[in-house]
């Protein structure tokens, strides 16, 4: 019907429209929710999850469920595996018969072997490079970049992940005596563009 080199064009056109359109969706996206990248940014979780109970009366560890904050870029959110140490034990019920409501949703998971899908609060842009390891073994705590977590009921966020918030600390200088305090350096981070940005 059409010319091969007609055909090809109309290929052409109609690959650029899809390509300008997932650009357009993409871009939209990142205009219309803002709020996903703001402070304060707290999602409704499938269990009412509390890290005031958990890491703030129960002091547990925030290591002993986010390990991998230790050992690579993702701090990564436990397995159900992790919970069951204690929740093969601590029933929805307590001794005097009070619920303690969301245990029976992760036991139910749990039989099921469904994983629970938790909404991520923190998540920074895609085109910036981020490693947690690098930042526990330079001594910065989990609270400088997450607020007291151990006193939050649901996690929200303290700090929208800006760049200029990245730099605000890097560009910092550490008082003599501060743990992580190292006589050669002059900031606390890098700041030239390539170490967030590769
Ligand atoms: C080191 C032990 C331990 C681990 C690990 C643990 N929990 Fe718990 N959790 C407890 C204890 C103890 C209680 C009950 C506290 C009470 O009733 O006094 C509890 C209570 C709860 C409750 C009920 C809250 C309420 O208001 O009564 C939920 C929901 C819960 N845990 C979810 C989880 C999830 C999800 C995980 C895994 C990510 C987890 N827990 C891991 C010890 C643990
Ligand atoms: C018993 C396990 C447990 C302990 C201890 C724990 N957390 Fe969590 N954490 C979770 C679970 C489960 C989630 C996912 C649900 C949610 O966001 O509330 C989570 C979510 C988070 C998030 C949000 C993740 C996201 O999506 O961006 C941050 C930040 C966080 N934890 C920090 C901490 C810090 C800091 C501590 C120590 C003060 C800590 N956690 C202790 C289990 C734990
Ligand atoms: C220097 C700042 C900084 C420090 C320190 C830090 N975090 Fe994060 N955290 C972030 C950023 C930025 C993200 C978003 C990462 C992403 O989207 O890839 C994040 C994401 C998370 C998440 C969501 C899962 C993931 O890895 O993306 C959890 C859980 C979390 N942090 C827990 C912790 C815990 C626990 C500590 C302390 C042991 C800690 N963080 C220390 C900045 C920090
Ligand atoms: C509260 C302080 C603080 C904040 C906030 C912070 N950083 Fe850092 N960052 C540091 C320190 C301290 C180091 C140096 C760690 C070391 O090597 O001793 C560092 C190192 C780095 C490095 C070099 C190490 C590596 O992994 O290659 C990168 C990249 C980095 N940060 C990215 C970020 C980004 C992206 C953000 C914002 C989303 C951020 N940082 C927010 C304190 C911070
Ligand atoms: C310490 C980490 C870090 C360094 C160093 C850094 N950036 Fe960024 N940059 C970020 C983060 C995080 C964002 C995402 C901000 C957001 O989501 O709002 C970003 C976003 C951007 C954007 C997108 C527009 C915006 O502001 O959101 C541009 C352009 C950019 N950076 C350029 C640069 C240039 C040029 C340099 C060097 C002068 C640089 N960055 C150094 C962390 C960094």
């Amino acid at each position: 019907m059409f010319s091969k080199k007609f055909e090809r064009r109309i290929y052409i056109a109609v690959a650029a429209v899809m390509f300008s359109g997932a650009l357009g969706v993409s871009f939209g996206a990142y205009v219309l929710w803002p709020s996903r990248r703001e402070a304060g940014y707290q999602p409704v979780q499938p269990i009412p999850f509390s890290h005031k109970l958990h890491a703030g009366i129960l002091q547990i560890d925030c290591l002993y469920c986010h390990s991998g904050a230790e050992k690579g870029p993702h701090a990564l959110v436990p397995p159900l595996s992790t919970c069951m140490n204690c929740h093969a034990e601590v029933q929805p019920k307590d001794s005097l018969g009070n619920l303690r409501p969301g245990i029976d949703t992760l036991l139910e998971h749990w039989e099921n072997k469904e994983p629970i899908r938790w909404n991520k609060v923190h998540d920074v842009a895609d085109f910036v490079y981020f490693d947690h390891s690098r930042h526990i073994a330079g001594e910065v705590t989990c609270q400088e970049c997450h607020g007291p977590v151990e006193r939050m009921e649901h996690v929200q966020r303290t700090y929208g992940l800006k760049m200029s918030w990245c730099l605000a600390c890097h560009k910092q200088r550490l008082p003599e005596g501060d743990p992580a305090f190292s006589e050669g350096r002059t900031t606390r981070g890098p700041i030239h563009c390539t170490a967030c940005h590769r």
